[in-house]
């Protein structure tokens, strides 16, 4: 399993079975997932998606829900309530999966991963894998890179090691440490269908003989948990960009951590950091936030499992009064998970019915709407 060509990161995969046997190969459509385009009519405001209002059904597959979309990078989510039934491999690029609520277990072909609550994990491109979410139900946040998803270079020493300042070690960072072993009961009898994706279609690839109990492999290509609460949050004086809470980059997006931490600090006696974030334009970036717990001190509104989409072109900021709320406030318990793109993120057909459309006016302040002020 080599990756940019033979020119990066590989694992050598020893199969007792050949993975090119397959005897029947079908197309297959997932409605939601695969294939999937963005809706025409995509006026630029900022949006509020709500994915609370979306029903759990179906398996780690058959649940998928794209939402949001560009050429480097689709955003969906997962709301399964059975085990994973089919295996699944996505060609076209790794993906990342925060696990909202509840762990469960990643069958992979490296061996199975456990995950708790709140871990991202990290699929590398062209794994065969299915998930089991514990107690059968989950929400699931996932990304889909159309390239890589990896530790940002500027965490990694020219060794590639993960630097002493860097918001994480390699300690935090699990990987199955077990083989896969073929269990009849649970892989079933055969044929052993792997669903692939690739250029936004589905394929289905039949196996005669399971092929993904491997002899052994070696290599540094595999899956991995990261548990979001691991994640070392930097703070300032003053306010730093968002760019401080990145966790992970591909090609044209990062994802970035917002964990429970100090808030600005800065106190000369006379004058005191605002700790609410400024209104700004970050004209080149497209930016969601999914919100996982605790409250946002910038915004109103907004819930569990909310995604807010602030375009570029348009500027953003805090909602009104949130500022005054803000000032004297030490810590923050806030959780969520932000992804910045460099191309505009469109809108799935499925996205728009969860919308709450009268996201992009709440800036407004009404006549009515006391400013709140903190003791
Ligand atoms: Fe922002």
């Amino acid at each position: 399993m080599t990756r940019v060509g033979f020119d990066s990161t590989y694992s050598i995969l020893y199969f007792r079975t050949p993975p090119t046997d397959e005897f029947a190969v079908r197309n297959m459509e997932l409605p939601g997932f695969c294939p999937i385009g963005p809706i025409d009519e995509q006026p630029l405001h900022r949006r509020h998606i709500r994915t609370q209002d979306i029903r759990h059904g179906g398996d780690f597959l058959t649940a998928r829900r794209t939402l949001l979309m560009n050429d480097d990078v689709r955003v969906g989510v997962c709301k399964p309530d059975q085990p994973g039934k089919d295996w699944f491999s996505n060609g076209e690029g790794d993906e990342c999966w925060f696990a909202y609520e509840g762990g469960g277990l990643l069958e992979t072909i490296y061996g199975p991963l456990e995950f708790r609550k709140q871990d991202y994990l990290i699929i590398p491109k062209g794994t065969p894998y299915r998930l089991h979410p514990e107690g059968d139900k989950g929400t699931f946040l996932v990304f889909e890179s159309a390239s890589y998803i990896d530790v940002p270079k500027q965490f990694r020493n020219e060794s590639g090691q993960i630097t002493m300042d860097g918001p994480y070690c390699h300690r935090d960072f699990r990987m199955p440490t077990e083989l896969l072993k073929f269990d009849e009961a649970k892989h079933g009898k055969g044929p052993y269908p792997l669903i692939v994706k690739f250029n936004n279609r589905l394929s289905v690839h039949e196996y005669k003989h399971f092929p993904w109990d491997l002899a052994g492999w070696d290599g540094c290509a595999y899956p991995v948990a990261f548990n979001i609460r691991d994640y070392q949050p930097r703070t300032g004086s003053v306010h730093l960009p968002p760019t401080i809470h990145i966790t992970f980059a591909g090609r044209g997006f990062i994802i970035c951590s917002f964990v429970p931490r100090k808030v600005d600090y800065y106190d000369n006696g006379e004058h005191q950091a605002i700790p609410c974030p400024y209104g700004h334009a970050s004209v080149d970036c497209d930016e969601i936030l999914y919100y996982v717990e605790g409250n946002f001190t910038s915004r109103k509104g907004i819930e569990q499992q909310s995604i807010s989409l602030h375009p570029m072109g348009v500027p953003h900021g805090p909602h009104p009064g949130t500022y005054e709320k803000s000032v004297g406030v030490e810590r923050t318990q806030e959780l969520a998970v932000m992804c910045d793109t460099f191309k505009p993120l469109m809108l799935t057909e499925f996205a728009a019915g969860v919308e709450d459309k009268d996201y992009h006016f709440t800036w407004v302040k009404r006549e009515n709407e006391a400013i709140e002020t903190s003791k």
